[in-house]
């Protein structure tokens, strides 16, 4: 495998190699000279930094004659005059089967000690399209969350997209770790996006287990990492979802969370000079977020699913900022927690009269609409809900 893997490696070097100069650094920002003609916004670059330290970057924006980069990493020993090599491929990743279990970084590279990841065959842009409208396959068919009062409540269906809304510290992080333990998915990939470095071991070892983790990815960027990297991590954790999907499998992706995604798409728009508008959000924020919440949801005929589950933090307790009713008006359903029924000690802290599952009447049957239990799973040849297993309505984390 390894010799497949430098095999695939260098077919996929290029073959010549251009270069530009660093004309101005200002802040995060470096501008390259002589090569702007050869470049588009979201193209690689890779600054050459004095000691040879090589720092990826990644176009942004243009400005007059020079484009604009933001790097991967600091910007520690980037000077006037330093090269900048221009990479000849797009960003693309080439998840493998084996990366089940496996923990990686914004770039694609495994974080968890346990050696080289495997690379595909196929290659999957970073910032892929999602599959044409027409073509997709509706959503139909039950997924099993783990979770009762989502099950009962707020039935979701394969393919279907869903928001987790509330206030910090409500109980977000901890609901979405109870999904992954329990939910029927056949694949799960986790997008842990601007969050703490610790819930990282947290959510390896006290939600998932080594059985959660055998059938999970785990895609992270910790809040630390600079914006470019936590955007990536996004893309990339969509990127892992589609490859599972293409596979045929169902896959159930987290991200925790997409606020952050936003925040870190804010920091790279206002660094390139655009207009803050609401709450200092700038206009590619909002062009950004439908791009990346409309690749999950079901695939083309004969493929899986990618069914979504985001994070939003809800900031100031105000469902109306203008990230949540932007994600709101895209997702397929919201699940609200809210912070008054937490404080009473209630978890999880859903306000059912305030969530919506949008396609939850075409996934139930007429005697679950009219409140009856959900049928037994064996009867319809699908895992069930958890029976009588008073784990599954419990934090795995918190315990009884
Ligand atoms: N299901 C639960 N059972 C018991 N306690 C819970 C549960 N969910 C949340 N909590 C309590 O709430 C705290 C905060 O939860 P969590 O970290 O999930 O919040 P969050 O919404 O992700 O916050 P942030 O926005 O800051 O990331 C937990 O540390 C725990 O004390
Ligand atoms: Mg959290």
């Amino acid at each position: 495998m390894l010799i497949d893997n430098l095999i695939s490696s260098v077919g996929r070097m290029a073959d010549h190699v251009l270069h530009g100069r660093i004309v101005g650094v200002l802040g995060m920002m470096v501008e390259i000279g002589g090569v702007q003609r050869a470049l588009s916004v979201g193209d690689r670059v890779t600054i050459i930094a004095r000691g040879d330290r090589r720092v990826p970057a990644e176009i942004v924006g243009f400005k007059g004659e020079r484009a604009l980069a933001m790097p991967f990493g600091t910007l520690d020993g980037v000077g006037l005059g330093c090269r900048a090599e221009i990479a000849q491929t797009d960003p693309v990743i080439y998840p493998h089967e084996s990366w089940l279990g496996r923990v990686v970084g914004s770039m694609g590279e495994p974080i968890d000690d346990l050696g080289p990841l495997n690379a595909g065959q196929i290659a999957y842009p970073l910032r892929n399209a999602p599959p044409p409208a027409h073509q997709r396959q509706r959503v139909a068919g039950k997924i099993d969350m783990g979770v009762r009062a989502l099950n009962q409540f707020l039935t979701c269906c394969q393919g279907q997209r869903m928001g987790i809304f509330a206030g910090s510290g409500v109980g977000k992080s901890v609901l979405l770790s109870m999904i992954a333990r329990y939910t029927s998915a056949d694949v799960i990939v986790i997008g842990l996006i601007g969050e703490r470095g610790r819930e990282v071991q947290d959510f390896i070892h006290d939600d998932l287990g080594p059985e959660g983790l055998a059938r999970s990815v785990l895609v992270v960027a910790t809040s630390d990492q600079p914006p470019l990297m936590r955007r990536q991590a996004a893309y990339l954790t969509l990127s892992v979802a589609e490859y599972f999907r293409d596979q045929g499998k169902n896959v159930l992706c987290l991200m925790d969370s997409v606020t952050r995604f936003a925040m870190a798409q804010r920091e790279i728009g206002l660094s390139v000079g655009e207009p803050p508008a609401s709450k200092g959000y700038t206009p590619s924020v909002f062009a950004e977020l439908p791009r990346l919440l409309e690749r999950a949801g079901p695939g083309l005929r004969g493929s899986g699913s990618i069914t979504g589950l985001f994070t939003v933090l809800v900031e100031g307790d105000d469902h109306n900022e203008p990230i949540s009713d932007a994600v709101r008006g895209i997702l397929d359903g919201h699940i609200v927690l809210e912070r008054a029924i937490a404080d009473r000690g209630r978890y999880p802290a859903i306000n059912i009269l305030r969530s919506v599952s949008r396609v939850m009447p075409g996934c139930n049957n007429d005697d679950e609409k009219r409140g009856g239990r959900p049928r037994p799973a064996n009867a319809r040849g699908l895992r069930g809900y958890g029976g009588n297993d008073p784990a599954r309505r419990l934090s795995p984390r918190l315990g009884p």
